[in-house]
């Protein structure tokens, strides 16, 4: 007599995937909390918030979700504005950084730790819902376009900023990407949230009125693409964790040391880079 496999039933096989996803989504959420992504946030990239929130034209009064806000770059522009804001994240972290800021600034809005593909709120719940440069980093693409789309109440705003392949932060995880342990089954590349048709094919025809346009952000941080390196090796989580990948073995830092110099490099124009960005608002059906 043969025993069976702990995966013979849907049931078991279905127990063992969400096993398997929640083993990936708290190894994420340790990589986010990884460096310092608050500094990366206030140093470099927390601009984009703001423009997500105008783009997105948030209201006083208007409910909004912000989906990975992280430490809440445009969570709390949207509760300056009077929005009734609710920030989810992954990582408790980052959320903790972000509520005490707010906190520290006067501004008031619920902070929740959740996962973009599986967010605990009911459907339509709110009038807007965005992510900037966040929603992409969620592995199952399908499933978080999903849940944007759920929780959005029909007619309300839904706005995503993020990185695009061929942009800079794209380029980046190209570069990373020979150092790094092979992606888990099922997971897309990030940078794909950044080429509007595959936007456009996630939301389908549940997201009208879309817009998207790609646009660049400024970054004079960095003299020398080592710089940028130094920087991002000591602060940003997706970083930090292929340096650590491949820690055991030298001749590798050094080649991913030289890589991403050399990236950085040929960015850096008298002192100045442009990060390319695609910004998409649409409303929901
Ligand atoms: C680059 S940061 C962006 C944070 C913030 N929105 C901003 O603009 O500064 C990416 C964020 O995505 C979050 N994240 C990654 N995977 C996630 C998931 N599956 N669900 C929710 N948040 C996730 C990370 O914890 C991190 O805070």
């Amino acid at each position: 007599m043969t025993t069976p496999s702990t995966t013979d039933t849907p049931t078991d096989q279905a127990t063992a995937d969400a096993t398997a996803d929640r083993a990936l989504k708290a190894k994420h959420a340790a990589m986010w909390a990884s460096g310092s992504y608050a500094t990366v946030a206030d140093e470099i990239v927390g601009t984009l918030g703001a423009t997500l929130v105008a783009a997105v034209d948030v209201r006083p009064g208007d409910r909004v979700l912000d989906v990975a806000a992280g430490t809440g770059s445009s969570a709390i522009p949207a509760a300056r504005r009077g929005a009734e804001v609710t920030a989810t994240d992954l990582t408790p972290e980052l959320l903790e950084v972000g509520r005490a800021a707010a906190e520290a600034q006067g501004v008031e809005l619920t902070w929740r730790t959740a996962d973009a593909e599986a967010l605990p709120f009911g459907d339509g719940a709110f009038d807007a819902v965005i992510s900037c440069i966040g929603v992409m980093f969620a592995p199952h693409h399908e499933r978080a376009a999903d849940e944007l789309v759920r929780t959005s109440r029909s007619g309300g705003r839904i706005g995503v900023l993020s990185w695009t392949p061929a942009g800079f932060i794209g380029q980046m995880f190209a570069t990373m990407k020979p150092y790094a342990p092979p992606p888990p089954p099922g997971a897309s590349p990030a940078p794909l949230w950044g080429l509007a048709d595959h936007v456009r094919s996630l939301f389908g025809d549940r997201v009208t009125d879309l817009t998207a346009s790609q646009q660049q952000l400024r970054v004079d941080r960095f003299a020398d693409g080592a710089a940028f390196r130094d920087f991002f090796k000591a602060n940003y989580g997706p970083t930090i964790s292929v340096y650590r990948f491949i820690a055991e073995d030298p001749a590798k830092v050094k080649a991913l040391d030289e890589d991403l110099a050399a990236l950085g490099d040929r960015f850096v124009h008298d002192g100045v880079m442009e990060w390319e960005y695609l910004l998409v608002t649409g409303r929901r059906v």
